[in-house]
């Protein structure tokens, strides 16, 4: 029916926001599924990495999931990072999935950090605990080039980004 391609850094917002989302659509009577990164990567996706290789085979499995969920009349939302204009082209241009860029400064990142993920990847060459691919401060994030929709996590709420989805996914069903 419709498949959304969220993207943005780690602690963006991408998966908060696509709860609700899926929250408010099935209540209006939508069938709606999410796909999350983080949720894929212990099951289905559990063998990849952070390689640019890995990243991108990660997403082509999300999206070979979500085209047969929506060729069955249900909203798909991938909510994952989703680094490279690539991969996300070959989403666009094979299942016709819409972006939408989560985007949020990297120092509103870095002060949320949920997950203490940068924190690690700040921490000096050789510590232990470093990390040394995360995506926004040592590894890549693609800007993309051509979103359907561009939410600012910075400057929105929670609520005001996700009426800005909704309102985009009718206007576009
Ligand atoms: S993607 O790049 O392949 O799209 P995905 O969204 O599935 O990434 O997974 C990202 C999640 O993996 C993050 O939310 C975080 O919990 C975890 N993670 C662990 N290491 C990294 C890393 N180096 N870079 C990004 N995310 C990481």
């Amino acid at each position: 029916m419709m498949l959304l391609q969220m993207t943005g850094l780690s602690g963006a917002g991408k998966t908060t926001i696509s709860s609700h989302v899926k929250e408010h659509l099935q209540q209006l009577g939508y069938k709606v599924e999410l796909l999350d990164g983080d949720i894929f990567r212990k099951t289905l996706c559990k063998d990849l990495g952070f390689s640019k290789e890995d990243r991108c085979e990660n997403i082509r499995r999300m999206g070979f999931v979500a085209d047969i969920l929506t060729r069955n009349n249900i909203i798909v939302i991938i909510a994952a990072i989703n680094p490279y204009e690539e991969i996300r082209r070959e989403l666009q241009d094979k299942y016709g999935a819409k972006t939408i860029w989560v985007n949020c400064a990297i120092e509103t990142l870095k002060h949320r950090d949920t997950k203490g993920l940068y924190r690690r990847a700040f921490l000096p060459e050789g510590h232990p605990e470093k990390i040394n691919n995360l995506t926004g401060v040592n590894d890549v994030f693609e800007i993309p080039q051509n979103a359907d929709l561009v939410l600012d996590t910075n400057q929105e709420s929670i609520a005001q980004s996700v009426q800005k989805v909704i309102h985009f996914i009718l206007q576009t069903l």
